[in-house]
């Protein structure tokens, strides 16, 4: 693979917001924007990792504050509104990011596993724009992505409700491009395959790597650049539709 070239100063003066920025794919994301140019806030529930990240940013030049948030509680999404209205009074990029996985079949899948999977994935990606709508309004270029997964569209043996999380976020990310397109609030969705992660490490069989016609999983710098692609105003044209970044896996 040969590494996504950066735009640097692509995003200059934005500020973002990524949800699950310690480690994985936010942390990238979060990488990738400031190294075009934001100021970039990464917010999860891993403490040390996001302290340990938001260092390995600054040392590298960018503006980066982790902020704790666990994106299934309101009371932590008001928490980090507030900062960021304090401290900068608009936010222009919102990555929901964050996300969690579980493996059991429906016949044996729990109620409480059920909903701590759509409170993860679902309701942490709506609370965060019922949320920040106010600051998203006041923002330049503002745009919004949701991370969804291939298993969204096409549903995968044992992942219910991984699937059904995250294909509720296209359903969402389309309604709220509907509704905030008055604003000039442009709102997508990531649609990445296989990504090398700690989340999919201990898969069995290289997880989806067999029906990827590319051969291999995705580098997180591949997602992130599509990322800082959908909030730059190189898409200023596209909302409410779903970046496939999946090495062809749904052309099988
Ligand atoms: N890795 C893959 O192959 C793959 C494929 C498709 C989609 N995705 C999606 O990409 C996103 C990023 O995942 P990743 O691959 O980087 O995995 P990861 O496990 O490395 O990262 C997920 C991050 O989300 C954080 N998180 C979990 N629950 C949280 C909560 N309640 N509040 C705040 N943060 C929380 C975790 O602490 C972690 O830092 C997820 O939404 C995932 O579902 C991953």
């Amino acid at each position: 693979m040969t590494a996504p070239t950066v735009a640097a100063g692509r995003l200059a003066g934005r500020v973002a917001l990524v949800t699950g920025g310690a480690r994985g794919q936010g942390a990238a994301h979060a990488a990738r924007l400031g190294a075009e140019g934001a100021t970039v806030l990464l917010a999860d529930v891993l403490d040390d990792e996001g302290k340990i990240t938001e260092k390995e940013l600054q040392d590298s030049g960018y503006r980066s504050t982790y902020l704790h948030l666990d994106v299934a509680e309101p009371g932590d999404w008001a928490a980090v509104r507030d900062l960021v209205d304090e401290r900068y009074g608009r936010l222009d990029i919102l990555v929901n990011n964050a996300g969690i996985i579980h493996v059991t079949e429906i016949a044996e899948e729990s109620l409480a596993a059920w909903n701590q999977v759509l409170a993860v994935n679902l309701t942490g990606a709506f609370l965060g724009l019922h949320t920040l709508i106010p600051l998203l309004r006041k923002g330049t270029g503002p745009a919004v992505v949701n991370t969804s997964s291939i298993f969204g569209p096409s549903g995968a043996v044992g992942y219910a409700a991984y699937a059904a999380s995250k294909a509720g976020l296209l359903g969402l990310t389309r309604t709220a491009a509907l509704e905030l397109a008055p604003d000039g609030i442009r709102v997508n969705a990531l649609v990445p395959g296989g990504v090398s992660t700690p989340m999919n490490a201990a898969e069995p069989d290289g997880g989806v790597v067999p029906e990827t016609p590319l051969g291999r999983r995705a580098d997180v710098a591949e997602l992130a650049a599509a990322v800082a692609f959908l909030v730059s105003d190189d898409a200023s044209f596209v909302t409410g539709t779903e970046l496939v970044v999946d090495g062809g896996f749904r052309t099988r």
